[in-house]
């Protein structure tokens, strides 16, 4: 299992020792973008992200959660972030063009998704995104309760998938921690985001390493 830790909840007075830390041990870092208006909360921006790519040696993953989230991708490019996703329900019928244009950047394009949003409706990006995102809370904030409907959601994605011999990976986002890792890792998911789990712990390092293991 992939594990990617999400610098949300991090202490933002010691964010270079706090990075430090995991990119000792992380698989990516995992970047929230918040705007206030697509979720009900602001995170951080480019100075934050600029930083980040400053002192971390592991990949950068960032997760849009903005509105017109294509006015970013080439800043986001030029940061060298190499996991870029955005929402479906924040870019609808222009996904498809979306996805075409981070790959042409040369990043890895995944598509987004709250709890809310059927599964079903990223059967025609299958082939075409990278990655997949499934929220396993709502996105907005870090430190929610797991959803483990998500559990049921994975597996009918990674069913299609395979069912149609595609290479795609599929993220989960959103109370990841050791409590949950099994179910994920059985119904196929790739990659995980921890944030509160990881960042939270008195030894960051030893649960990124927990959650690898699974
Ligand atoms: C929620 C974010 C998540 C969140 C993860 O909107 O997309 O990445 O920070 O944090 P935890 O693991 O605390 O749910
Ligand atoms: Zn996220």
């Amino acid at each position: 299992m992939k594990v990617a830790p999400s610098i949300l909840t991090a202490d933002f007075r010691n964010l270079e020792k706090e990075i430090r830390l995991i990119d000792s041990a992380a698989d990516y870092i995992h970047l929230d973008i918040m705007d206030g208006t697509f979720v009900p909360n602001l995170s951080y921006g480019f100075p934050v992200v600029d930083a980040v790519s400053k002192v971390a040696s592991c990949p950068l993953d960032a997760h849009l959660m903005v509105v017109n989230p294509q006015k970013w991708f080439e800043k986001f490019a030029s940061y060298g972030v190499q996991m870029l996703s955005f929402h479906l329900e924040a870019a609808g019928w222009k996904s498809g063009r979306y996805l075409r244009q981070i790959k042409k950047l040369g990043m890895k394009a995944g598509i987004a998704v709250d709890p809310d949003v059927p599964v079903k409706k990223l059967f025609p990006y299958i082939g075409k995104a990278d990655f997949f995102l499934i929220m396993s809370v709502f996105a907005g904030f870090g430190g929610q309760k797991f959803i483990y409907e998500t559990i049921d959601r994975v597996h009918e994605l990674q069913d299609e998938i395979k069912r149609r011999g595609a290479e795609c990976l599929i993220q989960v986002d959103g109370g990841v921690g050791p409590s949950n890792i099994q179910a994920l890792k059985q119904a196929g998911v790739d990659i995980v985001v921890a944030g509160s789990s990881v960042i939270g712990a008195e030894d960051p390092v030893a649960v990124i390493r927990e959650l690898q293991a699974a």
